[in-house]
This record gives structure tokens, sequence and C-alpha cells, in this order.
């Protein structure tokens, strides 16, 4: 807990905002708060990118060089939930991913059991659909009223669950799950426990080894401050020797570098789950995105997050908006969801005036970041206002 020294007053957060605001080069023309879509290009992440050209431009060819830096991605990951990079995959997103931890699991026996939040990405609902043909069958925690009552596992996760996908936070409006205590559900039915970040790390702690989850991904381009085209997953140490991914290729090896055809060996990592050649550019710009967020600390993100995230909500009831999904701040990534008429209209005249915000579905997504001030989030809901009003 901080002190109260260190604790965000409603004006500032702890960290020295101007000058991270100085290295994001579109806050001079607009308002990003779409951060729960694709966050801002940075000095650094701009830099790494241009690093990997520069070393291909100069050296022709530096594969020690990209190799080892997606192995440091991994490591910047993995500080970010408190792993270990030998605990860490990587993919080109997070529905590969899914799908390859699916292909781990044998669904003939009774255990053929998945049980999947409605609140998921729709991509998620698909990767375990797929599996049916496989022999799973897909059980559904619903939603209501934009959020999931956590005693709703209790009745569906028995002991023919095999695996629980759960999303950390719900990407309609923000609405966040106790992961230790779903966790602890699957994990007392006998069940493996999946969990979809992608929406909060970055901007919510995440400590796997508290929640007892037994894999977590994440994509870069939201809170983490990356790229499309790159994803980790993690994999619980313990049970990585005993899984065998039916999506595999030379990167899986116990050694990539060895050649052998006929061998079908297994990395003693997490590195089994890698398939062929990584992104290497995506994960020049990876690492550089999450080293930020990994200097400043996501403890201190979060709490001016929530300072924001307060104010969105009270700000918005003022201004007679309708808010999506739950109105407590501390069950919320950073996300505030406000119901529209035509989402897709509204954030187009919303950047005709400057803000950047991310429609999706029946909502218009108001998502500040670390770098983002009250004035960002007041003028935010003052254009939203007034661009509803003006329908
Ligand atoms: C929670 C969540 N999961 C998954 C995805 C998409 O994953 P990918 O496109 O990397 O498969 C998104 C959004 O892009 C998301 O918000």
């Amino acid at each position: 807990m901080p002190t109260e020294t260190e604790r965000p007053s409603s004006a500032a957060p702890t960290y020295d905002l101007a000058a991270y605001r100085a290295r994001i080069p579109l806050l001079t023309s607009l308002i990003p708060m779409n951060n729960c879509s694709q966050a801002p290009q940075t000095d650094v992440t701009r830099a790494a990118a241009e690093r990997y050209l520069d070393s291909w431009n100069q050296s022709g060819m530096d594969w020690d060089a990209w190799v080892e830096e997606v192995q440091l991605a991994k490591g910047e990951f993995a500080r970010i939930i408190n792993a270990s990079a030998d605990e860490i995959a990587v993919f080109s997103s997070v529905s590969e991913a899914t799908s390859a931890v699916a292909s781990t699991i044998d669904f003939a026996g009774n255990r053929n059991k998945v049980v999947v939040t409605e609140a998921e990405f729709p991509t998620i609902g698909h990767v375990w659909l797929a599996q049916e043909r496989r022999g799973a069958r897909v059980n559904w925690i619903p939603v209501r009223d934009g959020m999931i009552a956590p005693d709703s596992y209790h009745a569906v996760v028995d002991e023919r669950t095999a695996i629980v996908s759960a999303c950390h936070g719900y990407y309609l409006n923000g609405f966040t799950q106790d992961l230790a205590r779903i966790a602890e559900r699957a994990h007392a039915a006998g069940a493996l426990l999946y969990v979809d970040a992608y929406q909060t790390l970055g901007s919510v702690p995440v400590d796997v080894r508290a929640t007892g989850a037994d894999f977590l991904a994440a994509g870069n381009l939201k809170y983490l401050m990356g790229i499309p085209g790159i994803a980790f997953l993690y994999v619980r140490r313990e049970l990585i020797e005993q899984l065998h991914p039916l999506m595999t290729g030379w990167f899986g090896r116990s050694n990539p570098f060895a050649f052998q055809v006929k061998q079908l060996d297994w990395s003693a990592t997490a590195s089994r789950f890698d398939s062929g050649t990584p992104p290497v550019i995506n994960a020049y710009v990876a690492r550089a995105g999450m080293a930020i967020i990994n200097e400043i600390g996501v403890g201190d993100i979060r709490r001016w997050l929530e300072v924001l995230g307060q104010r969105l909500i009270d700000g918005g009831r003022e201004r007679g908006l309708t808010l999506h999904g739950t109105p407590d701040v501390s069950h919320k990534t950073a996300s505030t969801a406000f119901v529209v008429d035509d989402s897709h209209a509204v954030e187009l005249l919303m950047r005709r005036r400057g803000i950047v915000p991310s429609a999706r579905g029946p909502v218009i997504r108001l998502a500040p970041h670390f770098y983002s001030t009250i004035a960002d989030v007041d003028t935010a809901l003052d254009v939203l206002a007034s661009v509803v009003g003006a329908r």
C-alpha cells in the first residue's frame, strides 16, 4: 500500500507525468482515450523499431541478436506478471496462444468440459467452440448487467471440467474478475485456469503466483504500449513438462538449431509453445513498450488510473451519460464505457474534435493510460456529451 505521501492526489500521479507526456508525440495533436484498443507510439517504441531496421540494414542478418531480443521481450513480459522468462512463450496473437493451449488438452475422456465466460473477447469463444470437433463441451458463465457474479462459477465448474477460460477484464465495459477466486474454484474441481489478461496488463497489477492461474495470455498493443503481431503466454512452471501442443515448430525444440528433422523433442521451458520464426521487429517494440510500464510500475499506474476512472464515472453521471457495467472503480480496468446509439458514428465525430475514443458495439469506451491528465478526461467527456446531445 502506498503511504499517504505516495498516494496520488486528485491532481497528479506519483511519477513525473509531464516527462512521460513529452515522450508521446501524438499528444501534441490529439487526446488518445483508446488504450483499450491501441496505445500511442512513444519515443522508445519508435527507436526500438528503428534499432531492428538499422541492424538489418547494417549487418544484413543478425539472428543471434534478433532471437536474443525475443528472449528479452519474454523477460520484460515476465516482470509485469511476476513470472520468469522460461515460463513465457511467444505468439503472434492471443488467438494463437489460446489455440495452442487448447491443443494440449485431451477432450476424449470424461473430463471434456470447457467453462468459458460470455465476457470473453469473441476470439476466445471461437477457439473453445472449435474444440468441440475434438470432443470438448463448451459451457458458458453468463454476463448479467455487464458483470459476472463471482459465485456463478460454482454451479458450472465440476469434476468433468478440463479448463476454465476467464478474462481478467471485460473488453466491452472494463469489468474485472477476481482471478484468485476463480483459480481456487477451478483447482478445487481439478480443472485448469486459462486467463486472457489483454485488457488489464500494464494498467492493473497481476501476479500470476498470487492468482494461481495456470495459463495467462496477452498481446501488446493495448496498455502494454506495443504493436500488433506479438502476444505472450505464461505457462505455470509445474505444468510445462506435461504439455505437448499440437501446434508446434522448430522453436519449440530443446535446441532449435540442432536441425534434427526426425526428432520431436520438447523444450523444458515454456518455449515448447513457440512454433516457427518469431515476430522479431514486434519483439523489439514490445520490449520497449513493456519496459516503460515496468519503469513506472503498474501499481503507481493503477493508482492514477483509479483517480481518472472515478472522474470518468462521476463526470459521465453529471453530464447525463449512461454507464455500461459496474460503477465500482475497484472492479474496473482503465476503460469506462458509455451506451450510445451509433458508436462508430460517435467515434468519428469525436475524432474530428481531437479525441480518440474506442467504439465497440453499443458503447463508446474512454480508456486513459498513465500519461493521461484530468483535463484529458474532462475534455473527452465534454466532447462525448456534446456529440451525443447533438445527434
Ligand atoms: C480481451 C481481448 N482478448 C483478445 C483480443 C484479441 O486478440 P488477438 O487479436 O491477439 O487474437 C482482444 C482485442 O483485440 C481483447 O480485448
